[in-house]
């Protein structure tokens, strides 16, 4: 087959995992060869499941460096999924770009920006290496308006902007909000 990079990105609660799964499913159901990744750091809802905030899940693989990747590779693989694609090392993106290259489809979803709306660690450069690129919004929780940003909160106040770009969580730690709602303490 012919291989391309699909990035799928946005803010926490955008979709990004859905519709991930829903890509994967549907390659799935094509009777196509298919795995996904994700990075150990993210064990939020399970350790070897990619689940959505909605609770939608497939079976994934949690691996600690993107060379991981490699060999679990093989000659049959078709399609490849990457979930959380924010946190793993520039890495990432040179092995998106063989996999593509093997005439693998590879589908990378994560994080565009973080809680500062400053661009997330690989994924600038996946974007402009990417064949085709999704750009999902939620909702903004304070406005209702389509959300872009990622909103983190401790303590219920807005995270101040020298805060460690790496933290898991949810619902308690994070929200979706727009442009106008979006707070970062200096
Ligand atoms: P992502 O991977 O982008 O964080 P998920 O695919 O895991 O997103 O979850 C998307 C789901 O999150 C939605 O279908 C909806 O059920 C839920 N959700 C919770 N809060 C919001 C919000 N503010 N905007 C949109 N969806 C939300
Ligand atoms: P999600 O996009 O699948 O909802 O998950 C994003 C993960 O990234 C979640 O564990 C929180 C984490 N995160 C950070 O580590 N730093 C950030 O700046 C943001 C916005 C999220
Ligand atoms: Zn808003």
């Amino acid at each position: 087959g012919h291989g391309y990079i699909e990035a799928v990105v946005g803010p926490m609660y955008s979709g990004k995992s859905e519709e991930l799964i829903r890509r994967l499913k549907r390659a799935k159901i094509a009777k196509q060869e298919v795995i996904v990744f994700k990075p150990c750091i993210d064990n939020r809802y399970s350790k070897e499941d990619v689940v959505s905030h909605s609770g939608i899940s497939i079976r994934a693989i949690a691996i600690n460096h993107t060379e991981e990747i490699h060999k679990y590779i093989t000659g049959e693989t078709q399609v490849v999924g990457i979930d959380e694609v924010q946190f793993f090392d520039e890495g990432i993106v040179d092995v998106a770009l063989e996999l593509a290259d093997k005439g693998i489809r590879v589908i990378a979803a994560g994080l565009d920006l973080d809680f500062k709306a400053e661009p997330f660690g690989p994924v600038p450069e996946l974007l402009a290496r990417a064949e085709f690129v999704d750009k999902l919004q939620a909702v903004c929780v304070k406005c209702g308006a389509p959300a872009t940003r990622t909103q983190r909160l401790i303590n219920k106040e807005p995270a101040r902007y020298d805060d460690p770009i790496i933290l898991v969580g949810a619902t308690e730690s994070y929200e979706a909000r727009c442009r106008k709602c979006h707070r970062i303490k200096k």
